[in-house]
């Protein structure tokens, strides 16, 4: 019998192959990526979120919108015309956790910030048939009665400061403030987020 026969007819060896050969697939992919420093250096200008951006991506994902819509626009030629130039590692250096999700029932939204106006933005959260007559997409009204109390936004940058985002002292004494008087609704947070989104790079849709 040759060598490759007993591969082929004992389900254990081919287990075993399959997953070296996998392994040595990983290895080969994704290992040269934690040693290219471009992939986690900051982009210039590139700032973590303000107070109020962060509060809005908490309610993102507290609301799971990360569930319906991915933040990853793919260099393929199609996702390119549609949402504008292709994400960069860079771009997620002060995600924790990223976003980018693997399936879309909504458009990816990596470079949504700024394509339509605040006030579509709320219009389209309080009710997206509203705006798109044929959206799936569900209604968020509570966002507009919901308040920002800003109780923990210190805590959330001192934790993020762990992991590497360079929030500044000043940041995190500042972190309550623009929630001072209870005027800020959770709509107003999440609009800010995702204003920002993509932003930074900038290319002609
Ligand atoms: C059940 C799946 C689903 C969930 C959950 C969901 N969306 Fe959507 N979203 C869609 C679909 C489908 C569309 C496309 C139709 C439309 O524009 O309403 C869409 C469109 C959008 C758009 C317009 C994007 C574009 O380029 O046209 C934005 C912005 C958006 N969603 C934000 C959100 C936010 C913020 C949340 C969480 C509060 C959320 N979505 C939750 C399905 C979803």
């Amino acid at each position: 019998m040759k060598n490759h026969d007993i591969v082929e007819k004992n389900i254990g060896w081919m287990i075993f192959f399959i997953i070296i050969a996998i392994s040595f697939g990983a290895l080969v992919e994704i290992v040269p990526q934690f040693f290219t420093k471009a992939n986690y250096t900051p982009l210039p200008g590139q700032k973590p979120l303000t107070a109020l951006e962060l509060e809005g991506r908490d309610i993102y994902i507290r609301e799971g919108c990360h569930v319906c819509h991915t933040q990853m626009v793919r260099p393929l030629r199609a996702e390119v015309e549609r949402y504008g130039h292709y994400s960069m590692a860079e771009e997620s250096v002060y995600e924790h956790p990223f976003l980018w999700g693997s399936k879309r029932t909504g458009p990816d939204l990596a470079r949504v910030g700024g394509r339509f106006s605040d006030e579509w933005q709320r219009a389209h959260l309080y009710n997206p048939r509203s705006v798109v007559p044929e959206s799936i997409m569900p209604a968020y009204p509570w966002l507009f009665d919901n308040v920002v109390t800003g109780n923990y936004t210190a805590r959330k940058m001192e934790a993020l400061r762990l992991v590497g985002v360079p929030y500044t002292d000043e940041d995190i004494a500042n972190a309550s403030k623009p929630f001072a008087g209870g005027k800020v609704k959770e709509i107003d947070a999440l609009v800010a987020y995702l204003q920002q989104l993509g932003t930074l790079v900038t290319q002609k849709r």
